[in-house]
């Protein structure tokens, strides 16, 4: 019997992997046909993106004539139709690919990518995804520029907020989960587009936190951070890559071969197509990379990257540049090759045309609900003392602060299509689930950067007929996101003066924090008897913290980035390298130094005399009204060999009567390597919902395959030798012991 059912299993096997062979080679033979048919103007034609303004009569010719492969920006279903009409009509018939700035949602938006973060759940964050594909796909769009997979170590770069954080692990599950969610099983059915990872490689590390910046990422930290979950992203089968602005040691992204080539294309077999960053090609005239237009186009032809955004220098030079030898029919073949792939892959070549008859998608009920849970497990719960939180037996409360109401500010950055007249503001839901609690609503600042701070002084007199008092607080959405840097970050105009004066009044002060970046907030902290930290919400943001303020959520968000004390503590990360002098905590600080103090008398390690070595919030942490206990740390063995497993478990006790989701983390240290290795890493999560006063077991199972670095001879693998492990709540707590890799 058993040999029947091997023979039976090998048989299956041996179709299902012949059938996706042949699958693919079926794909290839339809490329390699269409291909052999295409001029040389028609494969130009395919490697050019246009950006839409308006539809005429001169652009539908020039997409008849096949010199159009793409656009980006338009969202009109039926323009986009008459677009796909007009390839249909071309010599060969090939669609568009119709791109999008999707970052956290079409029309229903999520919480920005860094919110999204906190709640260390992959599968919300591919829902979010697949939601947000659902809907941009009803209109023709069939192709997001997301995730953006960099990695983000410094808070006054505005873009953090489209980032997953600082953690290479964590950016590449939810990036991968965000692939899974954009492409579907088949990129083919009208509910997926295809996914965009960018911005390739290393953009998040602008020197000084300032965007379009330069950077200097040496190999091992390229390999064992940056390119990390790129990497993962590849693998799991993204469509389309798109490269940075950034020169990386003197190098722009992109015609940066050695990324395009050897690494994406060589070593990861990547086979979607890069797509460059707005006039990121031509911009290499400006970086002083290429001395005109086309030597832009020679240079990123010849570095492999397929198709050109908006610059239009492959349009105008690529026939001259083969005419004079410096680029070759392979070359150009090769490109073209992985842009119909993907353009076969996404069922273009089908059904390009979206029924503009069928019921709006927009905004449906299940849509919201998902929004509202991905708001609900962004928020992160800083502070709570004397269990302020939840706000209970209240009879009446103050709604203070230019983001209660803020419609626009509360979607966050990277927002095209998502309307602001379907967001659901704290002050709304607090309008419409909250009518037995009476409130006074008083905004005080117009918006975030507002210094006017004339309404102070009728505070006072209102907040005393309170029990409670709500400040929502932060930034404008437009103060993150692309460009958008910051040497301070502060809150921004008079938001902290106006936490001081509430804190004055005496009243329980809940501070809710609406912010593309982790701000320094120490100063606000003091001022709060809890703090919510919601990054920008969403348009479900209302509801989500209301109902975690008054109990009906239980908070469980992590925090996905290092907050710091002092914009000068930055770069600031949990999975820093030792140094030789490492803080050790009992270092003299400012207000501590006697006078006159002889020199080496302080402390020679690595701290500031000002700030300490510590930031004010590590990594991974968050509070919840649940109280999380560990104990019991157990490995499976002691010692393990090469190639071999091991597992760590530990038991998390609820120690309180309500119901709550800890982010149990899993965090590992290569204590001696061939290079320096950080002081931790994370190796694994888990989202384990555990009922009061109950306690559950956790386990980790990791291989030294997962313990493989790039090592100081650049390969890629595990070194022998001790290693810590660390379970616990978040990057610097937890339960220790270690193990042995022979
Ligand atoms: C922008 C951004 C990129 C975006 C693209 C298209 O400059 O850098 O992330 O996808 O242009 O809007």
């Amino acid at each position: 019997m058993k040999l029947k059912f091997f023979i039976f299993l090998i048989v299956v096997l041996y179709f299902s992997v012949t059938n996706i062979y042949s699958n693919n080679n079926a794909l290839e033979r339809k490329i390699d046909s269409l291909l052999s048919k295409m001029t040389l103007k028609e494969k130009i034609g395919q490697m050019n993106q246009e950006n839409f303004k308006s539809l005429n009569d001169e652009l539908l010719e020039k997409v008849r004539k096949g010199e159009v492969s793409s656009f980006l920006n338009i969202t009109n279903a039926e323009d986009i139709n008459k677009l796909q009409m007009a390839a249909k009509e071309s010599r060969l018939g090939i669609p568009l690919i119709i791109g999008r700035d999707v970052i956290h949602g079409f029309k229903t938006i999520f919480p920005i990518p860094l919110g999204q973060a906190a709640s260390f759940n992959p599968q919300l964050v591919e829902e979010g995804a697949h939601i947000a594909a659902v809907e941009a796909r009803s209109v023709g769009v069939n192709w997001t520029f997301t995730p953006m997979l960099d990695i983000s170590r410094d808070a006054r770069w505005g873009r953090i907020a489209e980032s997953f954080g600082e953690d290479p692990y964590l950016v590449a599950k939810l990036g991968t989960a965000m692939v899974k969610g954009f492409q579907g099983k088949d990129m083919s059915d009208n509910k997926s587009i295809a996914s965009c990872v960018k911005h390739f490689a290393g953009y998040g590390a602008a020197e000084g936190g300032r965007d379009y910046n330069s950077t200097n990422i040496p190999p091992n930290l390229f390999r064992n951070v940056y390119l990390f979950p790129f990497e993962a992203a590849v693998k799991a089968g993204a469509a389309t890559i798109m490269t940075s602005f950034n020169d990386n040691d003197g190098i722009p992204s992109s015609a940066n071969k050695f990324l395009l080539k050897n690494v994406l294309r060589d070593e990861w077999k990547f086979d979607g197509f890069v797509v460059s960053d707005w006039c990121s090609m031509s911009e290499m005239i400006t970086h002083g990379f290429a001395k005109d237009r086309k030597h832009v186009a020679e240079l990123s032809v010849n570095a492999g990257l397929d198709m050109e955004m908006v610059s239009g220098t492959y349009s105008a030079y690529l026939e001259q540049l083969m005419n004079e030898g410096k680029v070759s029919v392979q070359v150009i073949d090769a490109l073209v090759r992985n842009i119909l792939r993907i353009k076969f892959r996404l069922g273009l070549f089908e059904n390009a045309i979206t029924d503009t008859n069928s019921p709006t998608v927009m905004y449906a009920d299940n849509h919201l609900q998902k929004a509202e849970q991905a708001a609900v497990e962004s928020i992160v719960m800083l502070k709570n003392n004397q269990n302020t939180l939840p706000l209970r037996q209240v009879k009446k409360i103050a709604i203070i602060g230019p983001l209660a109401n803020a419609a626009h500010d509360q979607l966050g950055t990277w927002v095209f299509d998502g309307e602001k007249s379907h967001t659901i503001t704290p002050l709304k839901a607090m309008q419409t689930d909250y009518r037995n609690i009476e409130y006074v609503y008083i905004p005080v600042l117009t918006h975030s950067r507002d210094t006017n701070k004339s309404n102070f002084k009728k505070l006072n007199s209102v907040i005393k007929k309170c029990d409670a008092v709500i400040a929502f607080v932060g930034e404008e959405s437009i103060l993150s996101g692309e460009a958008h840097s910051l040497s301070s970050i502060n809150l921004p105009g008079v938001q902290s003066e106006l936490l001081c004066e509430l804190k004055k009044a005496g009243k329980p002060l809940v501070v809710v924090v609406m912010a593309g970046r982790p701000l320094t907030i120490e100063r606000d902290l003091k001022n709060a008897d809890a703090l919510l930290y919601s990054f920008h919400p969403g348009t479900m943001g209302g509801p989500a913290l209301m109902n975690v303020i008054f109990g009906k959520e239980n908070p469980s968000g992590k925090l996905p980035v290092t907050f710091v004390r002092e914009v000068g503590q930055i770069p600031m990360y949990y999975n820093h390298n030792r140094s030789g002098r490492p803080a050790l905590g009992n270092e003299v600080l400012l207000h501590n130094i006697p006078r006159e103090a002889p020199q080496h008398s302080l402390g020679n390690t690595s701290f500031y005399l000002d700030s300490g070595q510590k930031p004010l919030f590590p990594f991974g942490y968050g509070l919840s009204y649940s109280k999380f206990e560990y104990s019991n740390l157990v490995l499976s063995t002691n010692q393990i060999k090469m190639g071999e497993k091991i597992s760590i478990r530990t038991k998390v006790k609820n120690n309180s009567n309500v119901d709550g989701t800890e982010v149990v983390q899993f965090y590992i240290q290569d204590v001696v390597g061939s290079i320096v290795r950080p002081v931790k890493e994370l190796k694994g999560f888990q989202r384990v919902f555990i009922k009061a006063n109950e306690t559950k077991e956790v386990e980790f199972t990791i291989s030294t395959n997962d313990l493989a670095f790039w090592t100081a001879d650049m390969t890629y693998k595990a070194e022998p030798g001790e290693f810590n492990v660390w379970i616990g709540g978040d990057s610097d707590s937890g339960l220790k012991d270690s193990f042995t890799v022979e």
